[in-house]
């Protein structure tokens, strides 16, 4: 039969599917832990598959400290006082701890328990995934389909194993598949995680580079002890964790506008920064916690250093975008219980850096890492993918400056987590090491 009107049935279903994901909430508590195998079945026949995913975060996403810390000594806790919370907290899990998310067992036990939660992003959630739901295309908030049972699928045809069925399924080589977990909304309906949306609007899914090309790179060997030999897709997941990864993930080159400089005059110094590595912007996925910062410093022939500040270029926000000693984070201290709280240093870098960076705000306008906190975002200055910035440095000369050569060195530094946040919650120094991106120098000279 042939109709013009649309139905209203019809009409109904689509407004539903536009507005909410019937996956991921939906399946809470409708599969027993016992419903997913442990990775240490398929550890016997998948050695090096299972040795690489014990290394990667995907293994460690319940149980990391940082992890722990944020989910229990804030989210939870905020979750108490604020009970409106309660099921986005609970939700984190969906991400961080599917198994305890389906199973139900929400707060999950804390990592020192070792029930099933620890598993994390394991091998049999990620292979019973049988379909990934979207809203206008875009996959978020763990919208995946569970179908756990004797069928493991992924991305080849006709491969058979003695353990389980094999099924091949396209999601498994679409960047969609990543998506559901590494894009997320909060309840303001904030954007708070978009990696696979900043892939879509790039240049690297135009030219069908998904995510696994860079995360799950293919290899010569085998997937499987008695697999015949083929490429393999590695299960390496390397990120923000992984100091190789970062490195050089942006490139940077620096030149002065004039090489000669008379001694109480004013050097002008432009620094290039490519992001020539990464599929989405930089930095991407935490990006209420990350931080990217252009450090440059002049070294006269006496060696005397002086630090340089950068130039302002006037957009909106650019406060947020250069290293100051501003409290933030405010919002801590409900959760934590603290009457009054100040904040703590907003940056923890030199004052007058360049912050490559998104600010997060809660709904008093004040920055903010609690991301299911979130009621704004602030100016988004991140390096996109292929995209190059560049930035100025006007130097009046000082007139303790010696006369000859002066280097100039540029340090751009990455940071998994602000400091003075990770030190207010001890989150171990390893979250808030600095990782070096890449350095470039130039040089100018000094006359008299
Ligand atoms: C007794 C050995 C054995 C065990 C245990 C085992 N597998 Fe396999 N698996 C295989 C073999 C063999 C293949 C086929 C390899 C080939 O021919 O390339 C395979 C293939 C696969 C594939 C590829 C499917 C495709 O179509 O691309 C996935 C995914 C997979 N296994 C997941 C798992 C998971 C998850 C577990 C643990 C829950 C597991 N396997 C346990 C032997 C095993
Ligand atoms: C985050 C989700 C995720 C996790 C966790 C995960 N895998 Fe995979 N796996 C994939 C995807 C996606 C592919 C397909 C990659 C491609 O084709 O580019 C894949 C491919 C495979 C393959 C076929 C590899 C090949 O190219 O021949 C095997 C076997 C496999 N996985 C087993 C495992 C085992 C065992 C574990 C746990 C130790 C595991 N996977 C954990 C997502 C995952
Ligand atoms: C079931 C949800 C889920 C799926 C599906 C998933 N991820 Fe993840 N992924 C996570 C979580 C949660 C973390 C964060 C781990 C942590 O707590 O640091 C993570 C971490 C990562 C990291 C490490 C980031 C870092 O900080 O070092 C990379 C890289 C990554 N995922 C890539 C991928 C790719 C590529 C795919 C698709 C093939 C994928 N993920 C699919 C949930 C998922
Ligand atoms: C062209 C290669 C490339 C592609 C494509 C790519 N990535 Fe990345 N990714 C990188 C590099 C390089 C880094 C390290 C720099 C950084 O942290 O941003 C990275 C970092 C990450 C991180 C860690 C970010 C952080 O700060 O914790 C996550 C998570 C991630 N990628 C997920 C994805 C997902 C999901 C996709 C697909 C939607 C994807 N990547 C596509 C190269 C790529
Ligand atoms: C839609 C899936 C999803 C949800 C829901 C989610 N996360 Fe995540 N989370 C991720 C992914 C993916 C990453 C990795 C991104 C990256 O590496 O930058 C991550 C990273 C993190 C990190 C940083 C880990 C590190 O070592 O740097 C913390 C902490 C965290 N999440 C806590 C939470 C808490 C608490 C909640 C709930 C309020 C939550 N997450 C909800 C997917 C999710």
């Amino acid at each position: 039969m042939k109709s013009t009107t649309i139905s209203p049935l019809l009409l109904m279903l689509t407004i539903l599917m536009t507005t909410s994901i019937q996956s991921g909430v939906e399946d809470r508590g409708k599969y027993p832990y016992d419903s997913f195998e442990k990775p240490q079945v398929c550890q016997s026949c998948h050695t090096d598959i299972y040795m690489q995913w014990t290394q990667s975060m995907m293994s460690q996403a319940y149980t990391h400290h940082w992890d722990e810390i944020e989910y229990f000594d804030l989210a939870v806790a905020h979750a108490q006082k604020v009970p409106s919370l309660k099921e986005p907290v609970d939700g984190c899990n969906g991400c961080h701890a599917p198994l305890a998310f389906l199973a139900g067992d929400l707060t999950p036990p804390p990592p020192a328990a070792g029930s099933r939660a620890n598993e994390s992003v394991s091998c049999d959630l990620c292979h019973t995934i049988s379909a990934i739901q979207t809203v206008d295309q875009t996959p978020f908030n763990f919208s995946y389909v569970p179908s756990p049972g004797r069928t493991k699928y992924g991305s080849k045809p006709g491969l058979v194993s003695p353990h389980h069925v094999t099924k091949n399924l396209d999601i498994y080589a679409q960047a969609e598949f990543c998506g559901s977990c590494h894009n997320e909304k909060n309840p303001f309906g904030i954007w708070v995680k978009s990696t696979q949306i900043e892939w879509l609007e790039g240049p690297y899914s135009k030219q069908n580079v998904p995510c696994h090309q860079c995360h799950m790179p293919k290899a010569w060997g085998q997937n499987a002890k008695m697999a015949q030999e083929d490429m393999v897709a590695q299960h390496l997941f390397h990120g923000a964790h992984d100091p190789g990864k970062v490195a050089g993930a942006i490139e940077i080159r620096m030149h002065p506008e004039e090489r000669e400089v008379e001694i109480d005059g004013t050097a002008v110094i432009k620094v290039q920064l490519f992001n020539g590595k990464a599929g989405h912007k930089i930095p991407t996925g935490s990006v209420e916690d990350r931080i990217l910062w252009l450090d440059v410093t002049a070294i006269d022939e006496e060696g005397k250093t002086y630090h340089l500040p950068v130039d302002q270029k006037g957009f909106e926000g650019e406060e947020y975008t250069i290293g100051s000693t501003a409290l933030a984070y405010v919002d801590m201290g409900l959760p934590k219980g603290i009457d009054n709280f100040q904040g703590v240093p907003r940056d923890g870098i030199p004052v007058g850096d360049r912050i490559f960076r998104m600010p997060y705000f809660d709904d008093q306008g004040i920055m903010t890492i609690m991301q299911w906190n979130t009621a704004k975002l602030g100016v988004d200055y991140r390096i996109g993918p292929r995209e190059t910035k560049i930035e100025s440095y006007t130097w009046t000369l000082p007139d303790d400056v010696a006369v000859g050569k002066v280097i100039i060195k540029a340090q751009l530094n990455y940071q998994k987590l602000v400091k003075p946040v990770a030190d207010f919650l001890h989150v171990p120094e390893d979250e808030s090491e600095i990782m070096i991106i890449n350095k470039a120098d130039t040089w100018i000279e000094v006359y008299e």
